[in-house]
């Protein structure tokens, strides 16, 4: 990167499915890195629309999820005067190369990805074909954009590793079609754990209600949720071994006030757990009033909305097109 005289910016790309709304932990750990690497990077988001069809969605709540993604994207600071921002299924280059990478992928590649194995004893009622050659679609999204850069959790890490795999089989076939997509290691913004169970992650999908904060909660939620949060018996405010529910609330503070661990032992020494969850209650509260008031303005001007839709899938299907276009002359298609 560095000897280049001009380098041009690194491409990073990202999708999200449209189903709920993002956590504190999403937002914290993930989209907050997103909105800042709009500076260094060309940067592409979606919403990953046609994934979230592999399992049954009802047609209105996906349709009313999809627009809610964008304005929660919009309202946590991505801006698509910065950023390519699309709704997936507006760019039928991602269907289309999803084929052309299909012919290429191994049914015992697909058959070992462990989200499909899980994902299937999930509905064991709709082991459909979109659950398995999912990951084609997802290499699609990637190669279509000559990615260099992919910011992924855990869970997408094994589908990354196949979209590698993928391009090095078809760029050894048919010569330089794709960018090698690496995967983005965030400078982790704090991890977040679940209120109620703190060895786990904070997540969109917790069963518990009141174990995920959500981005868009108004503040009297939050401050419900912090207060039934797990502790310990100690009533000590102090970072430490064997005290998660506390660590995880001393972590959430931090984040959203920039304060340290030590500073906010100061803070609270000689308090008890009432006191401190109060605190962070309110603190986390302010800290998303902006994005909750964005996100009510962005919703209330559909046309807007629709605006941002248009355009962007109209920038990103110029960029999907001329990969495609490679790759269909590369691999013998008739060209029109
Ligand atoms: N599969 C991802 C998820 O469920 C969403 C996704 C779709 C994605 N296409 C992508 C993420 C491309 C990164 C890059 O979370």
């Amino acid at each position: 990167m560095a000897e280049e005289a001009a380098p041009r910016k690194k491409i990073i790309l990202s999708g999200i499915q449209p189903t709920g709304v993002f956590t504190l932990g999403n937002y914290i750990g993930a989209i907050q890195n997103w909105e800042r690497m709009q500076r260094d990077y060309r940067c592409a988001y979606f919403i990953a629309d046609l994934h979230a069809l592999t399992v049954r969605q009802e047609a209105g709540k996906l349709r009313a999820g999809t627009l809610s993604a964008l304005a929660q994207l919009m309202a946590c600071g991505i801006d698509p005067k910065k950023s390519l921002l699309f709704v997936q299924s507006h760019v039928p280059e991602h269907a289309e190369m999803s084929w052309l990478l299909s012919c290429h992928t191994q049914f015992g590649e697909l058959s070992r990805m462990t989200q499909f194995k899980d994902k299937s004893a999930a509905h064991a009622d709709n082991i459909n074909a979109g659950l398995f050659t999912y990951p084609a679609l997802m290499a699609a999204d990637i190669l279509l954009y000559q990615a260099d850069y992919v910011p992924v959790g855990d869970d997408q890490r094994q589908h990354l590793e196949l979209t590698r795999d993928i391009a090095v089989r078809m760029n050894g076939l048919y010569g330089n079609l794709f960018t090698l997509p690496e995967a983005y290691l965030p400078k982790q913004g704090a991890r977040i754990r679940s209120l109620a169970d703190p060895t786990k992650k904070m997540s969109k999908s917790d069963p518990n209600p009141n174990g995920a904060i959500y981005i868009l909660d108004p503040p009297e939620v939050i401050l419900k949720k912090v207060k039934r949060a797990v502790t310990d018996s100690e009533a000590r405010v102090a970072y430490g071994e064997g005290k998660d529910g506390v660590n995880n609330l001393m972590t959430i503070y931090a984040a959203v006030t920039g304060r340290s661990m030590n500073e906010i032992e100061a803070e609270f020494a000689g308090h008890g757990y009432g006191d401190f969850k109060q605190a962070v209650g309110e603190a986390v509260a302010e800290y998303l009033r902006p994005v909750r008031e964005k996100y009510a303005a962005y919703l209330n001007d559909r046309a807007y909305l629709e605006e941002v839709c248009k355009e962007g899938a109209a920038a990103a299907s110029a960029v999907a097109r001329r990969t495609l276009s490679k790759v269909k002359k590369k691999l013998g298609l008739l060209m029109k």
